[in-house]
């Protein structure tokens, strides 16, 4: 994952840097860097690998200053390459950034900025930003927190962003759009620090200011200044946090599992991060350890997995069977060694596991391993079993998943599963490349997306407060949301204690619709997709037996939202 650290102040910046970079270490990064105004001049350190490399290079090479930035970044397809880390300094030496998040339109930003004479160093998203900020300034808005303003406008995503220039050293610019990850402003004596995670900086400070979404900080030694993107002041509200590991690092929330469900955009671009190639609209996994002929030689796959990632895994069936046209089935681990299976070497079997330690998945492994089957595992604990004896894996990169009813691993599960898609379409020649092309430019709006859709958390509330005495609940959907249905009822049952089942919406006539009556909420999965007005019919029929229903509808959909009750 990657995460983000800086300092204005009177110190030494990089030991200060270096510091809150090994403290995020947990997170996990392949490439790393700093950057310190040195006098009038802006430089750069970074390595690729463990934090220790480019401690070793800035022992090498040292940096005095007392004002910087730096970052660790998580590229996984081939090599971290050290042009690619940041922070990215502008064409001219001006300015330097340091991101987390996915510049959506970055392709066309870059050819518009290349067309105009401007040279890019990386590969990456986020150089468009510092060149931007630079093009600015060179048509004369000069004060970086304007140039900020102006630069985010053009730039489609989420983002946590810091800036630093070189004609204005007294300064850091930090801006949030959306739920790229959060960005925490350590308030200090005549010195002041910023990080994308608290734990960062909280050996300094206590005193911590958050940004919002679409709020920007100028931070300076001696104070920082707050407004809305639209240019409204905004009260810095300084939030006193006590020091012990568990709150550090739960940060501003009230519990792990709310923290992991707002991380869900950030780990979903670190899971997306590196493996699509943007710019030539290709997907690398070299984890797989995948060729072509051995792809195209596969003429099945067997998922395996408990609870929630199982039903991540037949989510991914459809992305699978629909890309790479390969037929996909989906077993509960702890059924599977029971039944003697039928595999050969033509059967690839995946286990999807968060910890990558839960028995019954690793035994149907074991039973794939018995049978010849070629053994993948999607993973999100680094070094884990079901990691160690597969042929090939994909890590999630969601981050440590502490909370015990799983959230972001359910996501970011079924981001690898699309991206293996992709990937066995792409060497079985079953995706043509327009086709490839759409897709990715698709998966890169997740992140935003579901940094929209976490701001409706306070309409949920007010529905939550409806319904938190029901005994029984029911969530329908159809096709791929059948299995978000299931997932939906497993997380009710889990955490609200309420009995719930999740049920495909088509087979409701075939029984169970007896049930519904006013006793029986009904949350139907009702998106604009090619199932609309059977989902819709469903939604009548349980209306007309008394039954409330929670749509989940598609933005603007006036006419679910008519026909729904309570009105969103
Ligand atoms: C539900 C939940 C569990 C796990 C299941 C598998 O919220 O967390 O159902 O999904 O125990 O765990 P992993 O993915 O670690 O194999």
């Amino acid at each position: 994952m990657c995460g983000i650290v800086g300092y204005v102040g009177s110190q030494e910046a990089t030991p200060i840097i270096l510091d809150g970079l090994g403290r995020l270490e947990y997170r996990g990064y392949d490439s790393a860097g700093v950057a310190v105004l040195q006098q009038a001049n802006i430089e750069v350190r970074r390595d690729v690998g463990k934090l220790i490399n480019l401690r070793h290079r800035v022992y090498q090479q040292p940096i005095h200053g007392s004002i910087g930035i730096g970052h660790t970044r998580w590229a996984t397809h081939g090599v971290p390459a050290e042009h690619n880390a940041h922070p990215h300094v502008s064409m001219n030496g001006d300015f330097v950034v340091v991101h987390n998040g996915i510049v959506e339109n970055y392709q066309e930003l870059r050819e518009e900025l290349t067309a105009e004479g401007v040279t890019f160093t990386s590969e990456t998203d986020t150089e468009v930003i510092v060149q931007l900020v630079e093009r600015l300034a060179a048509n004369g808005v000069h004060d970086l927190t304007e140039a900020a303003r102006q630069t985010v406008k053009h730039l489609r995503g989420a983002h946590a962003i810091v800036l630093m220039s070189r004609h204005q050293p007294d300064r850091l610019v930090a801006i949030r759009i959306g739920n790229a990850g959060g960005v925490a402003i350590g308030v200090g004596e005549q010195e002041n620090y910023v990080a994308s995670d608290m734990p960062a900086i909280l050996e300094y400070t206590r005193r911590m200011v958050f940004l919002e979404t679409r709020q920007i900080a100028t931070i300076t030694a001696d104070g920082i200044t707050l407004q809305t993107l639209d240019g409204a002041p905004v009260e810095a509200v300084i939030h006193n946090i006590p020091y012990d590991p568990v709150s550090a690092v739960k940060g501003e929330y009230k519990h792990f599992m709310q923290k992991e469900i707002y991380e869900q955009p950030r780990s979903i671009t670190d899971t997306i991060r590196g493996r699509i190639d943007f710019e030539h609209q290709t997907v690398h996994i070299p984890e797989l350890n995948l060729t072509a002929e051995r792809a195209q030689s596969l003429t099945r796959m067997v998922t395996v997995a408990c609870g929630t990632s199982y039903y991540s895994g037949l989510v991914g069936k459809f992305f699978i069977e629909h890309m790479a046209r390969l037929n996909v089935e989906v077993d509960y681990g702890s059924e599977y060694r029971y039944r003697d299976p039928i595999l050969d070497a033509n059967t690839a079997v995946l286990a999807i596991t968060q910890s990558g330690e839960t028995v019954d998945t690793l035994a149907a492994l074991e039973e794939a391993r018995e049978k010849k089957s070629l053994i993948w595992s999607i993973v999100n604990a680094i070094g884990s079993q079901a990691m160690r004896v597969a042929d090939g894996y994909i890590t999630m990169n969601a981050g440590p998943e502490i909370g015990v009813a799983s959230t972001k691993a359910f996501t970011t599960s079924i981001v690898d599963q699309y991206l293996l898609a992709l990937y066995l379409g792409q060497l079985r020649g079953t995706l043509k490349p327009d086709v490839l092309h759409r897709y990715t430019q698709d998966i890169a709006r997740l992140p935003n997306l579901v940094g929209q859709t976490l701001e409706l958390e306070n309409h949920i509330e007010e529905l939550a407060r409806l319904f938190y005495k029901a005994s029984n609940f029911l969530y329908l959907g159809r096709g791929i949301n059948y299995p978000i249905a299931l997932e939906g009822a497993l997380k009710l049952k889990e955490i609200s204690y309420i009995h719930a089942e999740g049920y495909p919406a088509g087979e409701m006539k075939h029984g169970p619709i007896a049930l519904i009556d006013e006793q029986m909420p009904v949350l139907a999965i009702a998106l604009k997709d090619s199932v609309y007005d059977k989902m819709i019919s469903q939604i009548e029929q349980s209306k007309a037996r008394g039954g409330k229903v929670i749509a989940v509808a598609t933005e603007g959909d006036e006419f679910t939202s008519r026909v729904t009750w309570p009105k969103a």
